[in-house]
């Protein structure tokens, strides 16, 4: 039987380093691209390097070359494009290399399979997003709700499924969208909302932080766990024939609804009052009573610095068809199970690095003095 040979753009990101460990799991010899930076920054899978079926290389989206050698290199049969400018916010102040990575990417990477003739034999996933549906026109969501791109990040991923769309049709090549919603964990990026609200409320509830400043909080998304979610990938490239699938949990919550359980969680009962820019999160009980002292401050603000020039706000996805087709469970993780792994993690990590930055403060102390050599 040969060999399934999968590489990963995005490797280092959230979704790239569920998807490796998946993929291992499954008896896969997994390849994932790097791209150089003067920190090496891999945290997310420092701890499968040395893995004997884990293979990194560097090349960049932005590079064909780099692209085109590492496939002929590599000769896979499964290619996942995850790499990409992923922060929407971020889109409207790097619009250009927002299109490069995520528009113009997918065209490299669908090149580098046709230049090296495995369009017939290397599938390849493209990581859509509903943000694609943008300035909604039905709620919810489904594989057939028309798009509506409402950000320079939206615009370029809007390509990138036409691109692979095309590719599908004009060299009936096996390649495919998953259109997923939300998808968070506790790798999530430290500026995406969810993962900003966690780590906010752990710090607030062991004094390492006095607020949270936040953008719109009735913006309402369909938040599913990353872990479920690259299990679908996956089953997109394992489905009998080429086709394009909504991955969502079909429940949908506000950003202030995400924030009121993780404060929750973190042993901090709120009370939102006022409207718009003025509404603020009181601190009304505390499950600790070394933080009582909280109980009554504001520790959720409205800032308009997180506010975007357009914004989605009604995403809400129907996952029947992945459902019924692909036999995916969109319900495994609940929102409340969610949101609870990433503030546990969270309270968690927010302590260790306090015992860190003490140990570090003692041991100066301590050098200073002459106490330990
Ligand atoms: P992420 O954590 O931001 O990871 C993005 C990955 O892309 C990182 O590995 C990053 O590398 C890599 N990358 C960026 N620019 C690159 C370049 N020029 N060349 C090579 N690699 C580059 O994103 P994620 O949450 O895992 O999402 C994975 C994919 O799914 C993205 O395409 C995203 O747009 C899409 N998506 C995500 C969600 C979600 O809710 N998470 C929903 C729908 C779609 P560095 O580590 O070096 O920066
Ligand atoms: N980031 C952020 N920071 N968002 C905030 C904040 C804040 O302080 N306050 C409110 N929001 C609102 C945003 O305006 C948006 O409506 C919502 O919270 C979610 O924002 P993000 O967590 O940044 O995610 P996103 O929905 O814009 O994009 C993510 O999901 C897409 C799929 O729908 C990213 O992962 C994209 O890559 C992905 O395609």
């Amino acid at each position: 039987m040969s060999k399934n040979i999968a590489l990963i753009t995005g490797v280092t990101g959230q979704d790239g380093s569920y998807l490796s460990e998946f993929l291992l799991s499954k008896g896969y010899e997994v390849h994932g691209i790097i791209r150089r930076s003067s920190v090496d920054y891999r945290e997310r899978i420092a701890h499968l390097e040395g893995t004997p079926n884990f293979h990194l290389h560097y090349a960049d989206m932005g590079d064909s070359m780099s692209l085109v050698k590492l496939v002929g290199k590599v000769q896979p049969t499964e290619i996942y494009n995850l790499a990409a400018q992923s922060h929407v916010q971020v889109s409207f102040d790097a619009p250009e290399f927002t299109a490069d990575v995520d528009a113009v990417g997918v065209l490299r990477v669908l090149e580098a399979v046709r230049t090296n003739h495995l369009e017939k034999t290397c599938k390849i996933y493209q990581a859509s997003t509903s943000e694609l549906y943008g300035k909604v026109e039905e709620v919810p969501q489904n594989e057939k709700t028309p798009f509506h791109p409402y950000s320079p990040y939206a615009v370029a991923k809007l390509y990138g499924f036409w691109i692979i769309k095309e590719y599908r049709e004009a060299y009936d090549m096996f390649c495919c969208s998953g259109i997923l919603f939300n998808h968070e964990s506790e790798r999530r990026g430290e500026t995406f909302v969810t993962r900003k609200i966690t780590l906010a409320a752990a710090r607030i509830a062991q004094g390492k932080q006095q607020c949270l400043y936040l953008g719109n909080l009735d913006s309402l998304r369909d938040w599913g766990y990353a872990k479920d979610y690259v299990e679908c990938m996956w089953l997109i490239l394992q489905h009998d024939k080429p086709e394009d699938f909504v991955i969502a949990t079909g429940v949908q919550h506000s950003v202030r609804e995400f924030t009121d359980l993780a404060f929750k969680y973190a042993g901090i009962t709120l009370e939102f009052k006022g409207e718009g820019m003025n509404e603020v999160g009181v601190c009304v009980a505390v499950s600790n009573p070394d933080n009582n002292a909280l109980i009554g401050k504001e520790l959720v603000k409205v800032s308009e610095d997180f506010y975007r020039p357009t914004d989605v706000v009604n995403l809400w996805g129907d996952p029947a068809k992945a459902k019924k087709e692909l036999g995916w469970n969109p319900q495994t993780t609940s929102f409340e199970e969610l949101v609870r792994i990433m503030v546990t993690h969270d309270m968690q990590k927010v302590a260790a690095d306090h015992v860190a930055a003490t140990m570090r403060t003692n041991l100066a102390e301590y050098l200073e003095k002459g106490l330990v050599k």
